[in-house]
């Protein structure tokens, strides 16, 4: 792959540069703890690495939608396994503050930058605010560089712009799903068929085989016109006739539901009733997926197969070993699946995990980013000094 955006290996002495270092730590936090670290380590590369060649590190990045959410739990995490420091801020006179007082090696965690609107609505007065808290800026964060904001698209326009390690990676390695090896296995579980459905169409060409489970496959049964009972589908029904009919895309011969009792039953999917949920596959299924992944050469996956919410993670869990244990060239990612491999202690069992959700699905399709565009934007013309 050609790549046509700087990286931060090409940025020269780094010694003393106040370095705007993007990042994606958008972690779940419960009762002021992080539930999952898996994005936070991920993150840490980049992070020593600038350490390392004695930059000024100031990280922003955002923490959910709730613009009061704050990254103070995070931080709390951060000082048990690196050397970090924490403002209330994102560009006001504390941050600043803060800053100039920063010595060479010092990492400072901002305060979750939705706090500012200008972020969403990618105002470049918050982008010329952000960007004069630095010398050059790091795009580390690939997991939210689908978003349009200021301190991914805005902030490139005025300073000199790099790539941190981990987004390379992610480019690099999500990459490679765009030319696999054969036999090549695709498998998209998850829910939201309406986002996944031109994905699956784009890989039905370029993969030998398409498993559709999760929530997505009860899309496919209702258009075949099975009864779904209470399972979940997307809101409004996508029309995927065109592909209920194409016999590339495998969809579980066998599901698992949940009874309104809370009894677990095995049957096929045109059996289901009434008061029933489709919450995973069945055996059946798990076995012909596992084979077909002991088959092939290269594995893609995205989106747990059952509904782990609800408990049902064993055959995530089983399917993950197999995955991991195949041989094949194994991507996988997706905030849900890699919440759930995490939780599992499986997260780091694969050729590559991808800490992106939205990123991930939208670089799959669209084979680029509007942050990864940026980044290249701003190779070829210089940025306005602010
Ligand atoms: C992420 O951090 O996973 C993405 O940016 C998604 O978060 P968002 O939908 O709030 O942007």
């Amino acid at each position: 792959m050609k790549k046509e955006f700087k990286s931060i290996t090409e940025a020269g002495d780094l010694a003393g540069k106040r370095v705007l270092l993007r990042a994606s730590l958008n972690v779940p936090i419960r009762e002021g703890s992080v539930i999952d670290v898996f994005r936070v380590h991920k993150a840490l590369k980049t992070i020593e690495y600038l350490r390392e060649r004695g930059a000024r590190t100031v990280i922003a990045a955002h923490l959910g939608r709730n613009p009061e959410n704050t990254f103070r739990p995070l931080y709390e995490y951060l000082k048990k396994i690196s050397v970090v420091d924490f403002v209330e801020d994102t560009v006001g006179e504390k941050a600043r503050g803060a800053i100039s007082k920063m010595q060479n090696g010092d990492v400072l965690l901002l305060e979750n930058i939705r706090r500012n609107p200008g972020e969403i609505n990618n105002d470049p007065l918050f982008s010329k605010s952000l960007a004069g808290l630095a010398d050059i800026y790091v795009n580390d964060g690939f997991a939210a560089s689908h978003r349009k904001h200021a301190s991914i698209i805005g902030v490139p326009k005025f300073l000199p712009s790099y790539a941190g390690l981990l987004f390379e990676e992610e480019v690099l390695e999500l990459s490679k799903a765009h030319s696999p090896t054969h036999p090549a296995l695709f498998i998209l579980g998850g829910a939201k068929f309406k986002t996944k459905e031109p994905l699956v169409i784009k890989f039905l060409d370029m993969y030998d085989h398409v498993f559709v489970g999760g929530a997505l496959a009860n899309d496919f049964y209702k258009a075949m016109g099975y009864n779904v009972g209470r399972s979940l589908v997307s809101d409004t029904p996508p029309s995927i006739e065109h592909l209920v009919s194409d016999e590339r895309v495998m969809l579980p011969s066998d599901v698992t539901v949940l009874t309104l009792s809370g009894s677990r039953i095995v049957k096929k999917p045109n059996e289901v009733l009434d008061d029933e949920a489709i919450n995973d596959c069945g055996p059946e299924t798990l076995r012909n997926l596992e084979q077909l992944a002991l088959d092939s050469k290269f594995i893609l996956w995205n989106g747990p197969i059952g509904d782990y919410q609800r408990g049902f993670t064993e055959n995530t869990e089983m399917l993950a070993r197999t995955i991991a244990a195949s041989g094949a060239y194994t991507i996988v990612g997706g905030g849900d699946t890699m919440a759930l491999l995490s939780k599992l202690d499986l997260d780091e069992t694969f050729s590559f995990s991808s800490t992106a959700g939205g990123a991930m699905l939208e670089y799959l399709l669209e084979g680029t980013l509007p942050g990864i565009e940026a980044l290249k934007q701003n190779a070829q013309e210089p940025c306005v000094k602010v």
